[in-house]
């Protein structure tokens, strides 16, 4: 099946008013593209996202999301309010949320079923560790990361795009190879597959150290449905280049 690509840029806790507008322009003269392409700024940066990429194709997004809808929890977002701002995606469950805030598997699950109440594509990131992958645990730690969203999602599974992650390629330089790149891909497929009827329409994307030099060999593997870009994503040229590269 040939699905469509789809390029996301994480800017993580990066940009400024004055650094967004020329990249954002930048993302906007090469249109047009051949795959979908998104950006997720922080928070405070996306009415200016929304207002500069309304009506171009192009789509934007949050980096998190709360499982509440509203209420006392200070310092968080709802789901509704980045549906308001005409989110299409979420990043739920990063690698550096799980990480830095103790995010368990059942809270990111619960944050893509709140997404999906209100219109919001979750983008649920999993991967491993150095340490789980040298103990030949890649397998089951994806596995046990996928299987909580796919039961808090139950007949939506279908919905969400996954993005498998390799910790250890995170920032570091250090892509996964596409090979071993594919390989995770295709055991996430085969259980999403399990799971639900529209596994083979999903988009499954990689993301760790993406770069234009090596986009084009990790999207021409047969699971890999684009990228989640994180440090290449600054720079409109090279983020450019990942999107090109995946038409
Ligand atoms: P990176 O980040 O491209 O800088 O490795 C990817 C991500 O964390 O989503």
């Amino acid at each position: 099946m040939t699905r469509r690509k789809l390029v996301v840029g994480n800017w993580k806790m990066h940009g400024s008013r004055s650094a967004n507008a020329p990249l954002l322009s930048g993302i906007l003269e090469s249109r047009p593209y051949t795959c979908d392409v998104a950006v997720c700024p922080p928070f405070p940066y996306l009415s200016e996202a929304a207002v500069a990429l309304a009506s171009s194709g192009l789509r934007w997004g949050g980096q998190d999301c709360s499982v509440h809808e509203q209420g006392a929890y200070t310092g968080e977002v709802s789901a509704r309010m980045l549906a308001e701002f005409g989110c299409r995606y979420v990043i739920v469950g990063h690698s550096e949320r799980r990480a830095l805030h103790a995010e368990s598997d059942g809270l990111v699950a619960e944050k893509a079923k709140a997404a999906l109440a209100h219109g919001v594509t979750p983008i649920v990131c999993v991967g491993e560790t150095l340490a789980e992958r040298e103990s030949g645990q890649t397998e089951s730690v994806v596995k046990r990361q996928l299987s909580a969203v796919i039961h808090a999602l139950a007949h939506c599974a279908g919905e969400m795009v996954v993005a498998y992650e390799p910790v250890w390629a995170i920032g570091t330089g250090k892509t996964a190879t596409p090979e071993q790149a594919q390989e995770v891909h295709a055991v996430l497929r085969a259980q999403l597959r399990a799971a639900t009827p529209r596994a083979d329409a999903m988009t499954l994307l990689y993301g760790g150290s993406v770069k234009p030099e090596n986009a084009k060999s990790l999207f021409a593997q047969a699971d890999i449905d684009g990228a989640l870009v994180g440090g290449a994503a600054l720079k409109a040229d090279d983020f450019v280049a990942i999107c090109r590269a995946a038409g």
